[in-house]
């Protein structure tokens, strides 16, 4: 079907800028490990205000990380959202943790901070929070309970690249931030992620395991051969070198694993991210042009944006009341994608129902807030930097004839 007004696999316009610093790129020396990565480093930590980010492969990377830095081990509790796109788990699965799901608010979709507090036990090692499409969590009751309770806080930034809390980016308030740069997000390098900490050991080690080096604590040897061996003055390679001169402490050290970002992506990533106040802003202004068009239709509730919050949208959630308009949540859907050619993406079925949790005993009714507002309210319309104002009006004349038809509003 050809939408009007399509969604899936939409990417910001790429311009000129986009294509020469992508083609410079190329023509470098070296397509990996060059200055173009430095370089975007470099500006998203000042962008952030952030003494360390290291670019990666994408956020599941960095997230991979993450639960690697912070040592998570199999049995440790760690509380996160439902609402969330399943990955934001994957690394903690992969561990053996224990995840706890806590309930969101209804309005922001974020986790609700007061339904943190109650799944703490003396096994809970760390939070790990998502600023669901582009929004703050509100971040000082997490902080505050992380602190009460000795926790670490992982901030998923996936959707939220620009956005702040109280006037601070988000990715730098918890322990850890991780970012998206993937296709479809605010700014873009193809694929592509960040690792933001504030924590110096956290930095060292995830540059390390991020990057093909292994970690762990070292001692120096009192024997610097290896058998008859002494160290060649022609070896370049510290790990090669260190070979000769140090012992793992305990013989104990971490796996690394290559999670890099490639030269040309960076090379996107600079133009973009200095794109990135632009590009919010055109979604503000799309976000508030729809929230401006629906706000008076019965049976549909905008989101609205906190006090503490810059809202990049990444996604524009609104909410249908089927109760108010008479007719179930997929009817509506059913509307504005048959009759109107709106592309529908609703984000995110809640997690804790998929097949791999309900394995673990997790249940319909663990999340009620999470499971109705997904059943019964929540709507995600298109956003993304390009649309014309015709699709913005479009939808929002759509939204209308829809509530309309289905019986509704009165
Ligand atoms: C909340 C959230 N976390 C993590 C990711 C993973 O991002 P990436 O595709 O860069 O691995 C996504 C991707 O959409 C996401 O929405």
């Amino acid at each position: 079907m050809t939408y009007v007004v399509p969604y899936s696999g939409i990417s910001n316009r790429l311009g000129d800028d986009e294509i020469k610093a992508v083609g410079e790129a190329l023509r470098q020396d070296t397509l990996a490990m060059g200055p173009q990565g430095k370089e975007f480093e470099r500006l998203l930590a000042e962008r952030l205000g952030s003494p360390h980010a290291q670019a990666t492969s994408s956020c599941t990377t960095a997230l991979f990380l993450a639960a690697q830095v912070l040592e998570l081990q199999p049995g440790d509790e760690v509380i996160t959202t439902p609402q969330t796109f399943w990955v934001t788990t994957w690394p903690l699965q992969a561990r053996g943790c224990v995840i706890k799901f806590a309930d969101i608010d209804p309005d922001t979709l974020n986790i609700d901070p007061t339904s943190i507090e109650p799944l703490v036990t003396e096994k809970t090692k760390s939070i790990w929070v998502v600023h669901f499409g582009g929004q703050a969590v509100d971040m000082d009751p997490v902080m505050e309970i992380a602190e009460r309770h000795g926790l670490t806080v992982v901030e998923d930034c996936a959707h939220a690249a620009g956005a702040t809390y109280k006037g601070r980016a988000l990715g730098t308030i918890g322990d850890i931030g991780c970012f998206s740069f993937h296709s479809l997000k605010n700014m873009t390098t193809g694929e592509g992620g960040a690792f933001v900490t504030r924590n110096d050991r956290y930095a060292e080690m995830a540059r390390a395991l991020g990057t093909i080096h292994n970690y762990g604590e070292m001692l120096e040897r009192d024997d610097q051969r290896i058998g008859p061996h002494a160290q060649p003055a022609y070896y370049k390679d510290a790990h090669v070198l260190r070979s000769y001169t140090h012992d793992y402490a305990g013989g104990r050290y971490l796996v690394g694993n290559n999670f890099r970002m490639s030269e040309l992506s960076a090379a996107l990533g600079i133009v973009q991210l200095g794109k990135l106040d632009r590009l919010n802003e055109r979604r503000r202004e799309i976000a508030h042009r729809l929230d401006d068009g629906l706000s008076g239709v019965r049976g549909v509730d905008v989101q609205h944006e906190k006090p503490y919050a810059h809202h990049v949208y990444h996604l524009y959630t609104c909410f249908y009341d089927p109760e108010v308009v008479g007719a179930p949540k997929d009817d509506f859907i059913r509307h504005l994608q048959e009759k109107e050619g709106i592309e529908i993406v609703i984000r995110y079925f809640p997690i804790h129902l998929l097949p791999e949790f309900r394995a673990l005993g997790h249940r319909y009714g663990e999340c009620p807030v999470a499971e109705k507002t997904y059943f019964e309210h929540q709507i995600q319309l298109p956003i993304y930097d390009h649309l014309t104002d015709a699709q913005v009006e479009h939808m929002i004349a759509a939204v209308r004839r829809g509530v309309a038809e289905l019986g509704g509003g009165r």
